[in-house]
């Protein structure tokens, strides 16, 4: 990419402000618009700042007239309710942070002439997908989850927006990303819960839900590769081949925690997932952007690993 005025919408959350190094390495400048919601943190930009030109801006996307405010060459838009558990309690949230939310950013590309756009979507707009690993052509998109559906909608508007006024979009449908700066997730929760009470250790679902996950390192870093080879509009998955389940990561949890005697405490739910929503099996396929030349550096068991290890460094549990 050339040298570029770049906003990053929840760039001071967990994808967002790996992006933004990734950015500032790269020799951009750099707009974080952001509200430090729960998950977003100043403190993961804080060591950002020496590496180039970075400003904070801190404003609530779900506001028109504040979104309206940023200006910029791209726009790369993170910001949303990232929580996808608690959609059955609270579709609210989803609707107001993800549809509204991006369709405001949406207006403000279209109002402030910005024409390149990134966006992070997820795996769950494909719903429980009959064809594992899912392709990106893979339909009807029918979301179990208030959450996935949001991500949909806010992939149609997107659509709408590229063809009606030439804004270059890519759409990033991600598997399970982890790694550095992470502050929810599985590895995040097992972790919590263990250092809370480090001889039992609650599983939510069956244990058999299976996912594929890839590290935060190569999330960003093959959006920058793919959004470099869309014209117009187009759509990745970016995930890993293979999956890793549940229990597999509550076991490397344990190791690396170097707990002992831990019992594994199923919670089990109607359809064994691990939520309301949750879909049990998630494998999208990554042969699309394979076939450009892309190749992940962490297989989704390596990614897990690696994320553990990051995560009880950064919670200052390391030995
Ligand atoms: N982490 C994953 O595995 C994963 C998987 C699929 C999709 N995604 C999507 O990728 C994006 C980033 O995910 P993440 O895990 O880094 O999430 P995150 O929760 O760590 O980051 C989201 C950021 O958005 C900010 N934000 C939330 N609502 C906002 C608002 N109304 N106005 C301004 N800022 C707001 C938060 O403060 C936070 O900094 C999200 O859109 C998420 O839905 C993530």
């Amino acid at each position: 990419m050339e040298s570029k005025k770049i906003i990053v919408t929840g760039g001071a959350g967990f994808i967002g402000s790996n992006m933004v190094e990734l950015l500032l390495k790269e020799g951009h400048s750099v707009e974080v618009a952001d509200n430090l919601s729960s998950t977003g943190d100043d403190r993961f930009l804080k060591p950002l700042y020496e590496l180039g030109d970075l400003k904070l801006t801190k404003i609530d996307i779900t506001k028109r007239e504040e979104a309206l405010k940023l200006k910029a060459d791209s726009i790369i838009h993170f910001a949303a309710n990232s929580d996808v558990r608690h959609g059955f309690e609270n579709p609210e949230k989803d609707f107001d942070s993800n549809i509204l939310g991006t369709f405001n950013i949406l207006e403000t590309a279209r109002k402030n002439g910005i024409s390149d756009l990134m966006f992070s979507s997820s795996s769950t707009v494909f719903g429980v997908a009959k064809v594992l690993p899912t392709p990106e052509e893979y339909g009807p998109l029918l979301p179990i989850s208030s959450y996935g559906a949001s991500k949909l909608s806010d992939e149609a508007m997107i659509s709408a927006y590229s063809n009606y006024y030439g804004i270059k979009s890519t759409i990033f449908r991600f598997a399970n990303i982890v790694g550095k700066n992470s502050t929810h997730g599985v590895i995040f929760d097992f972790i919590k819960k263990l250092v809370k009470d480090s001889k039992k250790l609650e599983i939510l679902g069956d244990g058999t839900q299976r996912k594929s996950y890839l590290h935060v390192s190569d999330c960003i870093r093959a959006m920058v590769f793919s959004h470099e080879k869309t014209k117009d509009l187009d759509v990745y998955n970016i995930a890993n081949e293979g999956t890793t389940s549940v229990m597999k990561i509550a076991d490397m949890v344990i190791e690396e925690m170097g707990a002992k005697g831990v019992e594994k405490m199923l919670v089990k739910t109607e359809d064994g997932g691990g939520w309301k929503g949750d879909v049990k099996v998630a494998e999208l396929s990554p042969v699309k952007l394979y076939s450009k030349g892309w190749k992940n550096t962490y297989s989704s068991d390596e990614a897990v690993r690696k994320a553990v290890k990051e995560t009880i460094e950064q919670l200052g549990l390391g030995s």
